[in-house]
């Protein structure tokens, strides 16, 4: 067990070079298994919830080979096999890919339900099984696991529009098709980045997917995908929680390597909170000289202000003037943070997806622990703008989706250093 050491209350000055985005990362590779032939994928993102993904088609029967620390090359000709463990599915949300990817390709998936970060309320998946049902899949959720059969053998196109907009339903669902018999119209679809990089993917491999990123998917089944190189687009959300940490705590910092595009929800927000936020090329530089600004954020899907980028917001704002409201539209709670921020003073009150914010002069240093992967982020942030010493237990969760978060954070002049602690200090302080 690790913890993070972080000494705040000073300006972010640097630059940091931000990863290939973890959202993608975790369904690209799940598609990577439909490809009849080798898949080289580049700018993959080194977190656990990566190499737990890539295990998981090994254990499979996946060749995979590692090029460099960013760079993998898939086989998964091998694979014969369509169920997918317990122990694996339930250490990461996207294991619920599996299924769409071994339905498209093998007309049967048996998947253990999936776990991923718990931030208060249900994670249905009733959209992605109205999607497989619908393409003529039948579904039985039985003894924790999702076993899928296309009743003819290979899945059919169909219409389907959601019920609700779902980031994973769409990419599911789309991934099942891709192999299907005919066409498949998705309506009322996700359209965050992540989503059309898997539809790039899967069309670099073959796929003819036509749509994404826009309310209308259409996707015709081909009979079989070959293999090819794919680089997997910068992380939208890594890009925002560092500017979102510059907010925080003052100063100028550089963001290289990203889509300008991709963020103007949340310059849009910075700009507002009296961040400056100037476009050179793929890069952003971000500055903060007098106070913060404080505003209203109410989370949206893509291209609204994204829900994962909210806990990160809701630390920058504690330290803003004036009182700010956060209103969470995408899950039903997440603001399971707020407690740990009360005990760094901050004034923060939380009624169901409501949280009022009123912001401090400053807030002071505490023991805190990370409960899922964005708010362990922002714990990072708001220790970071602390005055005082703070320690981070729970930081697996951060590193499921932050790649080399300690290095990338001390390039920008944080003092920030991991220490590894005794399993049973980290028990006690989980209470
Ligand atoms: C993806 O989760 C992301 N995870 C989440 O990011 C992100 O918060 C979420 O999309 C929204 O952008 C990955 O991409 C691995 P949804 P997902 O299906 O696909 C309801 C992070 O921090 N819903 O878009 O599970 C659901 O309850 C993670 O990187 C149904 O009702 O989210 C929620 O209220 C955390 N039925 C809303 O839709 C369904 O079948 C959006 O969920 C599916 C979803």
């Amino acid at each position: 067990m690790k913890k993070y050491i972080v000494e705040g209350g000073n300006p972010l000055f640097g630059e940091v070079h931000i990863s290939g985005a973890k959202n993608a990362a975790v369904a690209i590779i799940p598609a990577a298994l439909m490809v009849d032939g080798v898949c080289r994928i580049e700018n993959i993102p080194q977190i656990s919830d990566v190499s737990l993904l890539l295990s998981i088609l090994q254990d499979l029967g996946a060749h995979i080979r590692s090029i460099n620390k960013n760079t993998v090359e898939i086989d998964a000709r091998a694979i014969r096999n369509s169920q997918v463990p317990y122990d694996s599915a339930r250490r990461c949300r996207a294991s619920y890919y599996m299924i769409g990817s071994l339905l498209g390709r093998f007309g049967f998936a048996d998947v253990a339900l999936p776990g991923g970060c718990d931030f208060g309320g249900t994670r249905p998946i009733d959209q992605h099984l109205k999607g497989f049902k619908a393409l003529g899949a039948e579904v039985e959720v039985q003894g924790g696991f999702i076993k899928a059969t296309a009743t003819k053998g290979r899945l059919s196109g169909a219409n389907i529009f959601f019920d609700k907009v779902s980031v994973g339903a769409t990419i599911n669902i789309m991934l099942s098709a891709a192999l299907s018999e005919g066409l498949t119209v998705l309506e009322n679809v996700a359209k965050e980045p992540h989503i059309v990089d898997v539809a790039n993917f899967l069309n670099s491999m073959g796929a003819d997917i036509k749509g994404a990123g826009t309310d209308v998917i259409k996707i015709r089944g081909v009979d079989s995908l070959h293999g090819g190189t794919y680089s997997i687009i910068p992380d939208q959300i890594e890009a925002g929680t560092y500017m979102a940490a510059l907010a925080a705590c003052g100063g100028q910092i550089k963001v290289c390597n990203i889509i300008p595009k991709h963020m103007d929800c949340i310059t849009a927000k910075l700009l507002e909170m009296g961040v400056e936020v100037e476009e050179i090329d793929d890069s952003l530089l971000v500055r903060r000289i007098g106070p913060l600004g404080k505003a209203n954020i109410k989370t949206m899907p893509y291209p609204g202000f994204p829900t994962d980028m909210q806990p990160q917001f809701a630390a920058a704002l504690c330290v803003a003037q004036g009182t700010s409201i956060i209103t969470e539209s995408v899950w039903s709670s997440r603001f399971r943070y707020a407690d740990e921020f009360k005990r760094m003073g901050a004034q923060i009150q939380v009624n169901e997806n409501l949280a009022i914010i009123e912001g401090v002069d400053h807030l002071t240093g505490a023991q805190l622990q990370a409960c899922d992967l964005r708010a362990g982020a922002a714990m990072i942030i708001a220790a970071l703008s602390a005055y005082g010493r703070s320690e981070i237990i729970g930081v697996q969760y951060i590193e499921r989706g932050y790649e080399d978060v300690i290095e990338k954070f001390r390039k920008l002049g944080a003092s920030i250093t991991a220490e590894e602690v005794a399993d049973e200090e980290a028990a006690l302080s989980a209470g």
